[in-house]
């Protein structure tokens, strides 16, 4: 599909007076990491991601026809039950990137309402959960104007919008293996939506689980949208451009195959290349912490030790993601408990799994 595909041509809104939509949308978690893109938020690179299922974000959309089209968008945001001002500038650009695609956003006045199941504090990246909330919120009203779309349009579309919003939230649609981005050996991926991993993925990787070790619950220093554009003229970036497609062709067959220690290596050297080009990219940054190294060590020595298949992946910022299989997770969540929950601030971390995409709550 092409961008004209994603275009509500023709519409009569005139039914559709009032209502609301409700989506619980979890957050996701790279494997092989999206930094780098070009204008309109097409990747440098392709991704893959785990969905999670414990990390989400609740929002509601309400909708009330006006009497007649604006000239501008519409709407009031409040996030955990209080207005938030500061929020706006980030919707008003995604309403302005999204209107080609839903001309109807001008013919209504909105509200949304938002809640994220981690605090917002954590140092958890919410643009994934919560772009990706309020895009299906947007495709259920387009589905009120436009009943006939089906199933598998609403979702892709859903990506695609959500993409606008912020890239990684384009994998936030559906679960539990998510790719963006062309790659030849990937059949159906696209650079404009995420798709669902297209090959039968080995039990190995069944209710895989994603404790989130809170090392850093502060604002970042360095936003992802900034971190993307060093990519610009970064001395490494086709290098790192080649890297991550040589990543995806390994990870998917490590996937199909149940390939434990593969996988184990290239999500680890992922996260690394992803932090390396922070640290060379000028000007340079460091997201890690003192803590976050701590923890690296101790998951190495643990794995030597064990012959555990226990790893770990970053995100844009010091926390650290320990991956595990299921059949592992006694031991792993003793040597967490034991070992590793005293370099987060305050004791706190997030026990989250594999999970199956967003769901609609149906309204009250
Ligand atoms: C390091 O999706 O947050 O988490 O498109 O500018 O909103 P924008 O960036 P964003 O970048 C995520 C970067 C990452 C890697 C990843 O999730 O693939």
């Amino acid at each position: 599909m092409i961008e004209v595909d994603f275009v509500l041509k023709k519409y009569n809104s005139s039914n559709v007076i009032s209502g609301s939509a409700t989506w619980k949308t979890p957050s996701n978690i790279a494997l092989v990491k999206y930094w780098g893109k070009q204008e309109p938020q097409i990747p440098e690179n392709t991704s893959i991601s785990f969905t999670l299922d414990a990390c989400f974000t609740l929002t509601t959309l309400e909708y009330k026809k006006r009497n007649e089209k604006s000239n501008h968008f519409n709407f009031e945001i409040y996030f955990e039950g209080a207005k938030k001002d500061s929020f706006k500038p980030k919707i008003e650009l995604f309403f302005k990137r999204i209107e080609q695609y839903v001309p109807f956003l001008k013919d209504y006045d909105f509200k949304i309402e938002s809640h994220n199941s981690f605090p917002h504090s954590s140092g958890i990246a919410s643009s994934a959960s919560g772009m990706s909330a309020l895009a299906l919120c947007v495709m259920s009203l387009e589905k009120e104007i436009n009943p006939t779309i089906t199933e598998e349009y609403f979702n892709k579309k859903a990506s695609f919008l959500a993409r606008l919003g912020s890239g990684s939230a384009c994998r936030s649609i559906e679960g539990e293996l998510i790719v963006w981005g062309n790659h030849t050996e990937i059949v159906g991926s696209s650079n404009l939506f995420g798709i669902k991993f297209p090959f039968k993925i080995h039990k190995n990787f069944k209710n895989y689980h994603d404790t989130i070790l809170l090392v850093d619950e502060d604002e970042k220093q360095v936003s992802s949208t900034v971190g993307h554009k060093l990519m610009d003229d970064h001395p490494f970036a086709q290098q790192r451009f080649k890297q991550a497609a040589s990543n995806i062709s390994k990870i998917s067959k490590a996937l199909q195959k149940g390939n434990l220690k593969e996988f184990v290596a290239i999500v680890e050297s992922e996260a690394l290349s992803l932090h390396a080009m922070m640290m060379t990219s000028n000007p340079y940054f460091i997201l890690m912490k003192p803590n976050t190294l701590k923890i690296i060590h101790k998951i190495w020595r643990f794995r030597d030790e064990t012959n555990s298949n226990i790893c770990f992946t970053l995100d844009a910022g010091a926390n650290v993601h320990v991956l595990f299989p299921e059949n592992e997770k006694e031991v792993v969540n003793n040597f967490i408990t034991s070992e590793l929950i005293q370099f987060c601030q305050e004791n706190h971390y997030i026990c989250d799994r594999i999970g199956q995409g967003a769901t609609q709550i149906p309204n009250m």
